[in-house]
């Protein structure tokens, strides 16, 4: 058996202060049964789910939920792995000073057991910056948090999207779908552990999974827990069969869906993401009640449509860069990597997209991935790529 929609919603109206008699005169206290009921009927322990709840009764609105962090959500750079590391957010940062960024997913084994502390690193410009984790063993996940957030994280979140088979063979990320009572026993733990923001990036499903019945007693779950703001990556994950990357297209959008869980869950702070492609759609998202919009790929490709007139447009305060001033930027950002023992590819691999769709573009990305790999690169190479959008520029 599972909660209807209707359930879910009386639920959060009610975990959200809404009054008695809107909830159609039930009791708190018959709902949670109700939902308690449910999950040890989906083979949820009471022990757990009471454990859960204890939790989420300590949890300070303040830190979930009530922070400049979730402002900064109203537009946010996607968690990518190999590509949303340091370099590539500290590009990010100079384009927008608002924009929420998310690491590339950093799993809880790796930081607990394998002591793998230098993922943690992260420059004090990336601010605001968001640590996401994968895992699912509540005590790992509880002392990653804690270590995340010692090391200067705003917020920390938990992988509930990525369908990769090594992600799976941990039961890490989209395939956490499908027990959302661990998901959100994880989730409690990390926000007791954690003094900054817990949130979730999830998917609408998986597999034959029904979204229209599982997103919604997911959310009601995990936000039972404490959970406040959510990224949905509003299409299903196919675990068996589709590549990750197959997985990012090939399974159908449903924007609406992800947008009616804001009616039924009016208090929590909603992102969409998937599939959006410039700050016109983003703005549109917006308008139409959601809180937040996650962009991923076109923001890496393309990271100044995206992100150059965001503090503006999406933040109503700020000017617009100059992705000319930003590469300049870049240059003192590089030449501190290289003296530090890095390489200039690592920093401008990340750059190749700065000037997408702008005279000049194609020669600075030829200059830029045919040089900076070669022994002794340095950062004057970035301004020499400059040129040919300066002389595109002139003409
Ligand atoms: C190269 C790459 C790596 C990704 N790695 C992660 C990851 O580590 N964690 C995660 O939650 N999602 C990951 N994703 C998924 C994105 O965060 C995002 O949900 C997805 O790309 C859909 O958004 P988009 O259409 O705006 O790109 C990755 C996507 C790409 C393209």
């Amino acid at each position: 058996m599972v909660v209807s929609p209707r359930e879910v919603a009386t639920v959060s109206m009610m975990e959200n202060g809404a009054d008695e008699r809107v909830c159609g005169g039930a009791t708190f206290r018959v709902w949670c049964n109700i939902l308690l009921h449910r999950g040890q009927k989906r083979g949820q322990t009471g022990p757990r789910q009471r454990k859960t709840e204890q939790m989420a009764a300590q949890v300070s609105p303040v830190k979930q939920g009530k922070t400049g962090v979730s402002r900064a959500a109203r537009l946010s750079v996607a968690p990518m792995m190999d590509w949303t590391d340091r370099h590539c957010r500290y590009l990010h940062r100079l384009l927008s000073s608002r924009a929420l960024l998310y690491t590339e997913m950093v799993t809880a084994p790796a930081l607990v057991r394998g002591g793998a502390t230098h993922l943690l690193s992260f420059n004090a410009e990336e601010h605001p910056v968001a640590l996401q984790l994968g895992g699912s063993d509540p005590a790992e996940l509880a002392e990653a948090a804690r270590m995340g957030a010692a090391a200067g994280y705003d917020e920390i979140n938990l992988n509930v999207g990525c369908p990769s088979d090594r992600v799976q063979s941990g039961t890490f990320g989209a395939v956490l779908m499908k027990d959302p009572g661990l998901v959100a026993e994880c989730c409690a733990a990390m926000i007791e552990a954690s003094p900054v923001e817990v949130t979730v990036k999830c998917r609408i499903g998986v597999d034959d999974q029904d979204p229209e019945v599982v997103l919604p007693e997911f959310i009601a779950r995990v936000s039972a827990a404490g959970v406040q703001r959510f990224a949905i990556h509003a299409r299903k994950a196919w675990l068996q069969g589709l590549s990750p990357k197959q997985n990012r297209d090939v399974p159908p959008l449903d924007y609406n869906l992800a947008l009616r869980m804001k009616g039924l869950f009016p208090a929590l702070h909603l992102s969409v993401n998937g599939g959006i492609g410039s700050l016109d759609e983003a703005e549109a998202f917006l308008e139409q009640g959601f809180d937040g919009v996650m962009i991923g790929r076109v923001a890496y490709h393309s990271p100044t449509e995206i992100l150059a007139q965001a503090d503006r447009r999406i933040f109503g305060t700020g000017e617009d860069s100059d992705p000319v001033q930003v590469a300049l930027a870049m240059m003192p950002y590089a030449e501190r990597h290289i003296a530090s023992g890095g390489k200039l590819a690592q920093v401008t691999r990340h750059m190749l997209g700065l000037f997408t769709g702008r005279p000049g573009a194609r020669n600075w990305r030829r200059v830029l991935s045919e040089q900076a790999h070669r022994p002794g690169a340095g950062p004057e190479l970035i301004e020499e790529a400059l040129s040919s959008i300066l002389d595109a520029q002139a003409a």
